[in-house]
């Protein structure tokens, strides 16, 4: 079915103001292109630094990058898809056609670089009605069956981006992982960790039911206050962890990352850094042959690892979801996940 001529869309207007409003809709998909009739829209952690104010466009953009939906336009070129496929819209785009893009890291791509959806620098957000998705054969995936839609949805950044940061932490068979941040991300990087084959993680947060949620699934819960790093000391002899994925960005936590490795462990961090200057204690990285490592996750590099993990159950993403709420509650949504009022974890938006 055709899309209605606008429709709705959650608009930046400025620091805490987002409001559903009308829109256009999206141009004729391009040539390598396709046009996404959006069912499930996500709000991630990186929309809320925008929403704070630390975005890097001028207001007026439509936001979003996590979406699962209906094709209802395919462009000549597109291969792998047509009208009507159910599928996961990953939540950045590059060329379809570069050897790393084929690959899925779209990190790497070598015929202009990754965009993501949403953050007013190119292609629009998908908290919206529907959504132009160009390089669909690369950028789009279908929703197997055995998948839920929730689980999909997953699948577009937030799981990703917790399995990535645990890839880039050399997880040993048998160590000992830290997370710190147990939000969507960190609750990810939790299982992630486990099924990489971590013994023992050790999960961050100041939000008590953020640590239980972590608990639920395996990890053991330390607060997050002047004793953190005493705690974490003490839980691992006094040698520090092996490997630490901080899910924050902010700088008390990546300097909280940096306290509680041990010698040799590997430092990931993939929350957005608050700021653009990062100060770390060098001398020390050095004398403990540490390593620090910063990962923007490459969603469609995660696929063939990540789809066969969740439909065969070793792997809950869905588990975070605590919010369902229709696109026109988009301001509301988005006030009450900043606030982390209320025991919401992962707000999802029905169009
Ligand atoms: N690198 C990537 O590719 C990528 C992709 C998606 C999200 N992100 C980033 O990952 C981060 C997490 O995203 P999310 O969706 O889980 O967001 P979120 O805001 O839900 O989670 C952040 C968590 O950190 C906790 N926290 C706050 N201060 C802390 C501190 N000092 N120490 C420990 N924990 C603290 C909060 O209570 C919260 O649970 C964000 O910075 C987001 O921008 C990065
Ligand atoms: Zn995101
Ligand atoms: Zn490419």
């Amino acid at each position: 079915m055709p899309l209605n001529v606008g429709m709705k869309a959650l608009v930046y207007h400025g620091p805490k103001d987002i409001r559903c409003d009308d829109v256009a809709n999206p141009d004729p998909a391009s040539t390598d292109g396709a046009v996404v009739r959006i069912t499930h829209a996500g709000i991630c952690g990186s929309d809320l630094h925008i929403y704070e104010g630390h975005g890097w466009a001028e207001p007026g953009f439509t936001t979003g990058h996590e979406a699962v939906g209906e094709i209802v336009e395919t462009g000549s070129g597109v291969r792998r898809f047509r009208s009507g496929d159910r599928v996961l819209v990953s939540g950045a785009a590059a060329c379809a056609t570069c050897l790393p893009c084929g690959q899925g890291r779209i990190d790497l791509c070598t015929s202009g670089g990754a965009s993501v959806f949403g953050i007013g620098l190119g292609l629009s957000g998908s908290q919206s009605e529907a959504i132009g998705v160009p390089a669909a054969d690369r950028t789009l995936a279908a929703i197997p069956e055995g998948m839920t839609e929730e689980q999909a949805l997953m699948l577009t950044d937030n799981l990703p981006t917790g399995w990535f940061g645990a890839r880039r932490a050399d997880i040993q068979p048998g160590a000992t992982v830290a997370v710190i941040g147990l939000g969507p991300v960190g609750q990810h990087a939790v299982e992630s960790a486990l099924v990489q084959g971590a013994a023992r993680v050790l999960a961050l947060d100041p939000v008590a039911e953020r640590r239980t949620a972590a608990a639920a699934v395996g990890a053991e819960p330390i607060e997050i206050d002047e004793h953190t790093s005493a705690r974490v000391a003490e839980a691992t002899g006094g040698r520090g962890v092996d490997a630490v994925i901080e899910a924050v960005g902010r700088l008390d936590a990546i300097r909280l990352a940096l306290e509680v490795a041990g010698p040799g462990a590997t430092i990931s961090i993939v929350g957005v850094p608050e700021s653009a200057d990062l100060s770390v204690p060098a001398v020390l990285l050095q004398a403990r042959n540490q390593t620090l490592r910063l990962s923007l996750c490459p969603v469609q590099s995660t696929w063939p690892a990540l789809v066969p993990l969740v439909v065969s159950g070793r792997l809950h993403p869905e588990r975070v979801i605590t919010t369902r709420l229709t696109l026109d509650r988009g301001s509301e949504a988005y006030a009450r996940f900043h606030d982390r009022r209320e025991g919401i974890l992962k707000v999802v938006l029905h169009p």
